[in-house]
């Protein structure tokens, strides 16, 4: 059998595997976390804690046809500016129910396009934000930037805020594939903005790029890659295309008969990937690359990455707090998540109460499992040392869990005294081999592809 049949057998190229940012997955979030639990675990953040913030802005004025992303299309800034509104009250609310001297470790203001704002709607935002969640020191303050809707004066508002960290979306150079994905963005315009992004001493840049994309082809993605690192970008995620039409409707845009096979997919990944380790990338979990100075590669190499609902993070605060309509907060006893429709979510924020409407509260169980997975997604290995010093599990309890999943993958995996490895030549199925710990998947059909 050939390496690509066998992995195909083990369920590779099955694109409904989650990409586990979560343990349980949003879909299978079962209960707890609404207003009352949100409020309650909100109080019981400790005093002078160190936490996260992320914000959502659900707004662009284009809306791509690939992006599975939450968000709306809007062609007036009306919509954006009230929504802001919303989320000055959200914020109000929050610093409301705030233990005293609580700091922000990370700030990720994400979306759709946050940069739709205006300059004077990011500092109002921001100023609204740090004067109830003050920076701590060494924080990191990310923005999603999209390189179309982004200009000079905004650009200097969010360094006036404080932004340390851009992240631009590149996806693909090719104007062919732009063109089928309903995206175009130049070369010279995505550069124009990564300079003007550095001009002003934001140093740390991260670009998004795609395979798996209809049309691409190995000379293609190599040629984007390598246009890619002439922007000489800190951190790179090589997210896998989830084409997921049934899901977004905007997908059906792109025709399904210009989509790369399972096997091209493949072979997409790892050239692209070669390019950014002969480059000096290294390489981070199933999708990232990163400078061997980046916060992403250092965690790496000390045992502290870890994974949110933004992806791989170098960021160890046990509270993340999610702001606007479908953000989800991560607390010690649970997830908790915002109405996802604008309306829903503004209506319960200007009636005065959090927007939290479903989440998920956690068992020791979930606990256990949800460290099991993290620990695959980022270090391809489970250390049983760490696990029964963590978590409330026997040694025989902690190797049949293993076993079974060594069982499930011969040859992709090796199980011994350390704990379980998955080999180089299993990395391709890590969300697979993770997905054996998942106990709320028990059908292993039912997944909408997350992204
Ligand atoms: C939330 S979007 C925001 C990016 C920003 N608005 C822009 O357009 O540059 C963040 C990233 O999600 C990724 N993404 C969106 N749709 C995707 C899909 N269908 N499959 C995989 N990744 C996707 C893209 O790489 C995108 O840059
Ligand atoms: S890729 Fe960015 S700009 Fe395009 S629809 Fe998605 S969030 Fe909006």
């Amino acid at each position: 059998m050939t390496q690509h049949s066998q992995l195909t057998r083990l369920g590779l190229f099955d694109a409904r595997v989650p990409r586990y940012t979560s343990y349980p997955t949003a879909p299978h979030f079962a209960g707890g976390g609404g207003a009352a639990e949100f409020t309650h675990w909100v109080h019981e953040i400790p005093e002078n804690a160190t936490i996260s913030l992320y914000l959502h802005v659900p707004f662009c004025r284009r809306l791509c046809w690939f992006c599975a992303c939450r968000t709306q299309g809007t062609t007036t800034l009306s919509p954006v500016v009230a929504y802001v509104e919303t989320l000055l009250a959200e914020l109000a609310l929050l610093g409301r129910n705030l233990p005293k001297g609580v700091t922000l470790s990370r700030l990720h203001w994400g979306g759709g396009t946050p940069t739709l704002l205006p300059p004077d709607q990011i500092t109002i935002l921001a100023e609204a934000i740090f004067a109830i969640l003050p920076l701590a020191e060494g924080a990191e303050f990310s923005v999603e930037i999209d390189p179309n809707e982004v200009d000079g004066p905004r650009l200097d508002a969010l360094k006036a805020a404080g932004m340390n960290r851009a992240s631009i979306g590149v996806q693909d150079f090719d104007p062919l594939i732009q063109e089928t994905i309903g995206r175009t963005q130049s070369y010279e315009l995505t550069k124009q903005v990564a300079d003007q992004i550095r001009d002003r001493g934001i140093l740390s840049l991260n670009a998004d790029i795609l395979y798996g994309l209809p049309h691409q082809t190995t000379e293609r993605i190599s040629e984007s890659v390598q246009k890619l690192l002439t922007l000489s970008p800190d951190r790179v995620a090589l997210y896998g295309y989830a084409h997921v039409p049934w899901m977004s409707r905007r997908q059906q845009m792109i025709p399904s008969d210009v989509m790369p096979t399972p096997e091209e997919r493949l072979n997409l990944f790892e050239t692209a990937e070669k390019l950014f380790v002969w480059d000096g990338y290294r390489a981070i979990g199933i999708d990232h690359f990163a400078r061997p100075t980046d916060g992403l590669a250092i965690a790496q190499a000390t045992g502290h990455l870890r994974r949110n609902f933004q992806g791989y993070t170098d960021d160890t605060a046990p509270i993340l707090i999610g702001l606007g309509a479908s953000s989800i907060s991560r607390f010690p006893q649970g997830f908790s998540q915002n109405a996802s429709g604008t309306s829903d979510y503004t209506k319960a924020i200007r009636a005065g109460k959090f927007a939290s409407h479903r989440g998920h509260a956690f068992t020791s169980e979930d606990r256990l499992r949800g460290r099991l997975i993290e620990a695959l997604m980022c270090d391809f290995h489970i250390s049983r040392a760490e696990i029964l010093a963590s978590f409330d599990v026997t040694p025989d309890r902690l190797q049949s869990l293993l076993d079974a999943t060594a069982r499930a993958f011969p040859g992709m995996v090796t199980l011994d005294d350390q704990g379980l490895t998955i080999l180089t030549q299993g990395r391709p199925l890590t969300r697979m081999i993770a997905r054996t710990f998942d106990a709320y998947d028990q059908t292993k059909a039912q997944h909408s592809a997350a992204i």
